[in-house]
């Protein structure tokens, strides 16, 4: 019922105003080293590279986006306007090329721009080109559109990378503490008999395995099977269990609590509430943001919304009821998708909500409701999101501060007690000095 009344809204006249989507890469080629891994290195595919399947899914996903945001809510132009449209990656191969294979779904083959028929051939050529080759009046032949991607170098990409130590320096701590966490114990001796059935299953010893291991194998499996690389004959039961452990063993290390979610996650939500004000304010022509990144920042950001928990997800790994009906609870597979729409209201021109969609599905924000007024969202985020991040992710230093205040505090200790010693020395001079002029004087009145 509450998808028919926002359909009609929308038909009706809400306007969409803005659209910002974080999405992971499609399937690439496997990067850990376990499963069929000299087999692998062999065939040179151990480098997490983006697959022919992986542009594919992201083309079919820009083609899906066209309908949503040119055909249908018409949210954008007919053909590519560079003013609308800022497109950021992670600074990582297969992230780029996702969004790179996603804008020709966007703006496909013959969409491109075309030339002014009456150019004089001469300026159609580079400096070291000198003998023409008519090739029409397509800028590039097929109409083919090319797209900026911006990236920001992995150091300083605390929006889509917050989970990265080069990144968010204290969350190297944080993990190490999440790992010996009791919770992360009780998880590695529950899951004891899947390693046992599994090493067993794959003919290896099982003494050295842990869910650390399992969660990687699992990584290679998802490769192979989108890829059709060889994959292990696992029982139907294993599979299903090995793919929960994944993404609970996941949120054990980067999202144990709330509180490690939320300061990995300011930045990126800082960023999204920012973009929202803008357009509001009318400063800003971009209506159409891309992130494009990876499973960590997709699995974070949904736990930063509350559609899953460590707890939920561990629920349903041990077969617990669930609490959480909302919980989402698969891992976010190749060319998942988490969007952000902001909608101007009919008739209120200054009345905003947002909607949520998951894979193309309306999620439940705030308190359960599909549709969230903009002020509600905002305030939830501002209220959840850290003070400080740069503070508290130790970008800079706590040491490094706390030396630099002790030093400065023993600094002016010193200094006010040279003063005062100083001032006291020449109290003594000057009564010294007044001493022996009063003898003298004393003297030539007595001579
Ligand atoms: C990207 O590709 C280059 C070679 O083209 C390679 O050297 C580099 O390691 C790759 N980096 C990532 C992060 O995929
Ligand atoms: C085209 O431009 C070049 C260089 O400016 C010039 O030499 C040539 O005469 C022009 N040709 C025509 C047909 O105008
Ligand atoms: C799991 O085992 C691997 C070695 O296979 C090791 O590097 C890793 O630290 C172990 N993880 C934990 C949490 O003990
Ligand atoms: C922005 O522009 C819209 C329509 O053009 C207008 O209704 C609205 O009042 C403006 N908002 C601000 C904050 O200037
Ligand atoms: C998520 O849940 C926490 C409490 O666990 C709450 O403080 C926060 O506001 C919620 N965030 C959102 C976006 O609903
Ligand atoms: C897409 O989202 C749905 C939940 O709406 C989830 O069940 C499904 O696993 C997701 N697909 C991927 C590829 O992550």
């Amino acid at each position: 019922m509450q998808f028919i009344l926002i359909l009609m809204s929308q038909a009706f006249g809400d306007q969409i105003v803005l659209s910002q989507i974080l999405w992971r890469n499609g399937a690439s080629t496997p990067l850990h080293c376990n499963w069929k891994c000299q087999e692998f290195e062999q065939q040179g595919i151990l480098n997490d590279y983006l697959t022919p399947i992986g542009m594919r899914q992201h083309y079919v996903l820009g083609q899906w986006l066209r309908k949503r945001y040119i055909e249908d809510l018409k949210l954008l132009s007919q053909f590519y306007n560079e003013a609308e449209i800022y497109i950021q990656s992670t600074d990582v191969n297969k992230t780029i090329m996702s969004a790179l294979s996603n804008f020709q779904g966007i703006y496909p083959i013959g969409t491109g721009p075309k030339l002014n028929p009456n150019l004089n051939h001469s300026y159609l050529l580079p400096p070291n080109q000198l003998i023409f080759e008519d090739l029409g009046i397509e800028a590039i032949p097929g109409l083919l559109q090319v797209v900026p991607v911006h990236v920001i170098q992995r150091q300083a990409d605390i929006y889509l990378r917050g989970y990265d130590a080069l990144a968010c320096p204290r969350n190297e701590e944080i993990i190490n503490k999440n790992v010996k966490s009791k919770l992360y114990y009780e998880i590695n001796n529950r899951t004891q008999s899947l390693i046992l059935d599994f090493a067993k299953q794959l003919g290896i010893d099982a003494s050295h395995l842990n869910i650390t291991d399992l969660y990687k194998y699992q990584d290679t499996f998802d490769s192979c099977e989108f890829n059709r690389y060889d994959l292990p004959q696992l029982e139907e039961s294993t599979k299903q269990q090995m793919k929960l452990l994944q993404n609970l063993y996941f949120s054990l290390e980067h999202n144990i609590d709330f509180e490690q979610t939320r300061l990995l996650a300011t930045p990126f939500f800082r960023n999204i509430l920012l973009n929202m004000q803008d357009v509001i304010n009318n400063q800003t022509e971009i209506k159409f943001r891309i992130f494009s990144a990876n499973d960590a920042s997709v699995q974070l950001i949904l736990n930063g919304l509350n559609l899953t928990t460590v707890e939920c997800l561990k629920q349903v790994y041990l077969k617990e009821e669930v609490e959480n009906k909302n919980c989402i609870y698969t891992y976010p597979g190749y060319a998942s998708n988490i969007i952000f729409e902001l909608y101007r209201k009919l008739g209120q021109e200054n009345q905003y909500y947002v909607q949520i969609l998951y894979n193309g599905t309306l999620m439940p924000i705030c308190n359960n409701k599909y549709k969230c007024d903009y002020e509600e969202f905002n305030s939830i985020i501002q209220f959840q999101n850290v003070n400080d991040y740069e503070d508290e992710c130790w970008i800079t230093p706590k040491t490094q501060i706390k030396i630099a205040t002790w030093l400065f505090k023993t600094n002016s200790v010193i200094i006010i007690l040279l003063f005062i010693i100083s001032i006291f020395i020449i109290y003594l001079l000057i009564r010294q000095s007044r001493l022996e002029m009063y003898t003298k004087v004393k003297q030539q009145v007595e001579d």
